[in-house]
């Protein structure tokens, strides 16, 4: 099974899909993970978009289209995947589309997290993620069950994205709305896309998107 998780910054699709990888052995490919790795390793890739990122801008699309294609190159034959954070543009969807009808795959769910905009600085703001397996927490709504302890690996190393601070975040979003969302009636259109409310507590997303996955999905591409 191969899926997207479509929704802005902080609409939950990182941990969504964390789960979904516990409960279905999915893998996640996140991009902005990704990136945060070339980032980390000091690549010419991680210093060429760093600037970008913390502007809350987009990598250009030719980048963007070569990592995933690369990376879902290197699964497993039949290993299904999370798409988070990938396609984010028009281009982006369209290249997708044909890189799996080529790679004879093909999209099952595009599940689209409803979320208010204004609840999601506040999201973001009280993110941290455990360095060594990116699971994801908040300050808030999401603490470690044990304190400055991972629930999943069990690491006391904890980080904060840079660009989670409030003004990087308002352009995070403003670039959402611009290029990403319109995206949302392109799938729509192929009859594909499922909404859930992202604005409902963690456990109940993680129950609709499990409902989604029940009913039968589709092939965007067929
Ligand atoms: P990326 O890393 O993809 O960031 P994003 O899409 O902005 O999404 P986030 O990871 O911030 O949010 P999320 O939806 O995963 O939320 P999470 O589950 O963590 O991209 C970063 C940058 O990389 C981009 O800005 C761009 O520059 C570049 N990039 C990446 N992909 C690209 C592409 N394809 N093209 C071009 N450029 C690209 O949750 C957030 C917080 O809320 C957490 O603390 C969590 O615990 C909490 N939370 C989650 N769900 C709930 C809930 N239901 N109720 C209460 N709290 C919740």
């Amino acid at each position: 099974m191969n899926l997207i998780l479509l929704g802005p910054p902080g609409a939950g699709k990182g941990t969504q899909a964390k789960r979904l990888e516990e409960r279905r052995g999915l893998v996640q490919l996140s991009t902005g993970d990704m990136l945060r790795a070339e980032r980390a390793s000091g690549t010419a890739l991680g210093k060429k978009v760093q600037a970008i990122m913390d502007s809350g801008q987009l990598v250009s699309d030719e980048i963007m289209v070569d990592l995933i294609a690369a990376r879902i190159d290197r699964l497993p034959k039949g290993q299904g995947f999370i798409l988070d954070g990938f396609p984010r543009t028009q281009r982006q969807a369209e290249a997708l589309d044909a890189m799996l009808a080529k790679k004879g795959l093909r999209l099952d769910y595009i599940i689209e997290m409803k979320v208010d905009e204004s609840a999601l600085v506040n999201r973001l703001a009280g993110r941290f993620s455990c360095t060594n397996c990116g699971a994801s927490y908040h300050d808030v709504h999401h603490r470690p069950k044990h304190e400055d302890v991972c629930d999943v690996c069990g690491s006391r190393d904890f980080v904060r994205r840079p660009d989670d601070r409030p003004e990087t975040v308002k352009a995070r979003l403003k670039t959402y709305r611009e290029l990403t969302a319109p995206i949302l009636p392109y799938y729509r259109a192929k009859g594909v896309l499922r909404t859930v409310d992202g604005m409902a507590p963690i456990d109940r997303v993680a129950a609709e998107i499990e409902s989604v996955l029940e009913r039968p999905g589709a092939a965007s591409n067929g």
